[in-house]
């Protein structure tokens, strides 16, 4: 019985890939119900049981637990054709998601018309000499501008056929206008178009679901995780813009992306990476080029899961993560990749610069940087899975980084499979008062 209702966000605090999926699939365990709040299929979880890997990019990360319920909450954007193929891969490995996946009415779909004009529009910015966003080309940003514009389709307007019909005729006529006479591409044909949606409508549309409803009943009786995807630096307001996503991936974006109360108690877990990656282009003040960042990226395997595109790689900023922290109202971290530095014999962590007005000036380039290097460990950190397995100085790491942030670190992540996984405390009763986060602001030079 969760009497106090408490739901827990489990959030990046970097440029997303810090293993989001990895520790959903873990805590879920302990969840009754895990539900998606925002982005769509540009996110990628890899997910490494004994039965294999399995790559997720909208179905969240609760689902290879048969026990968990999951949901797609109304801030997020669905790829109807990639979430039927994920249902269908997941289905053929022996996992059913029929009667505890639930998709809110409100979704807005991500439709092939988006996916083009996302791809086109990055290909235009290069020709015009311009600077590309290097997003992931899944359609997202054009997705949410038809949200925000009034003229998307929502899933639950699949279930009326005739609304749907207009709907689609509406949007492809302006997508059309868009493909043919701004980038001078091929059209797409409504008949075909609506063929494929009536197709997915029939197999998504049973698990159309009061979605808040769902979730304030589960809470009642368990716990509840809501899944962010990206991280904090790709947050539309937040982060690094134009380089940043299209959706709020904050943890004050859970509640509205998945359709709660603000009554909803919420505790939040922020996942770091021992360092820092970023794929796409903009700012990256920690970022290794050369041979000391190609070790990294290869050490680290950093490659996306979602285009395969190699990820830039820097020490870890722990300005950024502050103010992650700050913002986010973090209550405890979670670091993943730490195994990453085995062998290493010394680990940087950038602990301050200038950051610029209210810290939104990511023009500037960063030159002042203040560094401490500590020593790295012989020993693995890889594979552990009890606190006094780590080496020390891996232990020592983590203090540091505990000190330099002024947040608990309440578990690691020593590997890519679920068990590798060390807990320093329960993360279900990590908590952050008001006093706290009111603390870090008027403690903050920023
Ligand atoms: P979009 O979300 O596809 O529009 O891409 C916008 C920016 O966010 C690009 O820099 C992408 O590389 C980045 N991005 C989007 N999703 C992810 C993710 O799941 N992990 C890391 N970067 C992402």
């Amino acid at each position: 019985m969760n009497q106090s209702g408490c739901m827990t966000v489990v959030m990046g605090t970097q440029w997303g890939d810090e293993g989001k999926g990895k520790v959903v699939d873990r805590l879920s365990e302990r969840s009754r119900a895990v539900c998606r709040y925002q982005g769509g299929h540009n996110a990628g979880h890899t997910l490494v049981t004994e039965a294999g890997s399995q790559i997720l990019h909208i179905v969240p990360a609760g689902a290879l637990h048969p026990h968990v319920q999951v949901a797609i909450g109304r801030g997020t954007v669905i790829s109807p054709a990639q979430l039927c193929s994920e249902i269908d891969d997941l289905q053929m490995k022996g996992i059913a998601l029929s009667g505890r996946m639930h998709i809110d009415p409100r979704c807005h779909l991500v439709l092939p018309g988006h996916i083009s004009l996302d791809s086109y529009a990055e290909s235009r910015a290069v020709e015009m000499g311009g600077q590309q966003i290097g997003t992931t080309r899944k359609g997202i940003g054009p997705a949410y501008e038809d949200r925000v514009a009034r003229r998307g389709l929502r899933f639950g307007e699949l279930a009326d056929d005739k609304l749907m019909r207009e709907r689609l005729a509406s949007l492809l006529e302006r997508h059309n206008f868009l493909l043919r006479e701004r980038y001078a591409a091929a059209e797409l044909d409504e008949q075909e178009q609506l063929d494929m949606l009536s197709a997915q409508a029939e197999q998504l549309l049973p698990m159309m679901a009061d979605v808040p409803a769902h979730l304030m009943e589960q809470a009642q009786s368990g716990e509840v995780l809501l899944e962010g995807a990206q991280g904090y630096l790709l947050d539309l307001d937040e982060g690094s813009y134009p380089f940043v996503t299209s959706s709020g991936t904050c943890a004050a974006n859970a509640l509205p992306g998945a359709g709660l109360p603000p009554t909803v108690p919420l505790r939040v877990l922020g996942l770091a990476k021992a360092y820092n990656t970023r794929v796409g282009n903009g700012p990256f003040p920690t970022e290794l080029t050369g041979k000391r960042g190609e070790r990294l990226q290869q050490a680290g395997a950093e490659w996306g899961a979602t285009t395969g595109r190699q990820r830039r790689c820097g020490w870890l900023d722990l300005v950024l993560l502050r103010r992650a922290v700050r913002h986010n109202g973090i209550a405890g971290l979670v670091i993943s990749k730490l195994d990453v530095f085995d062998g290493w014999s010394e680990i940087a962590l950038a602990t301050d610069y200038q950051q610029g007005r209210y810290g939104t000036d990511w023009s500037r380039e960063v030159t002042d940087i203040e560094w401490e290097t500590l020593s790295g460990w012989s020993g693995k950190v890889a594979g552990c899975r009890r606190p006094e397995d780590l080496p020390a100085g891996a232990r020592d790491y983590l203090t540091r980084v505990e000190e330099l942030v002024g947040t608990p670190v309440v578990a690691v992540s020593t590997g890519a499979g679920r068990e590798d996984w060390v807990e320093f405390s329960d993360p279900f009763q990590a908590s952050a008062s008001f006093t706290e986060s009111a603390a870090r602001y008027t403690s903050s030079s920023e």
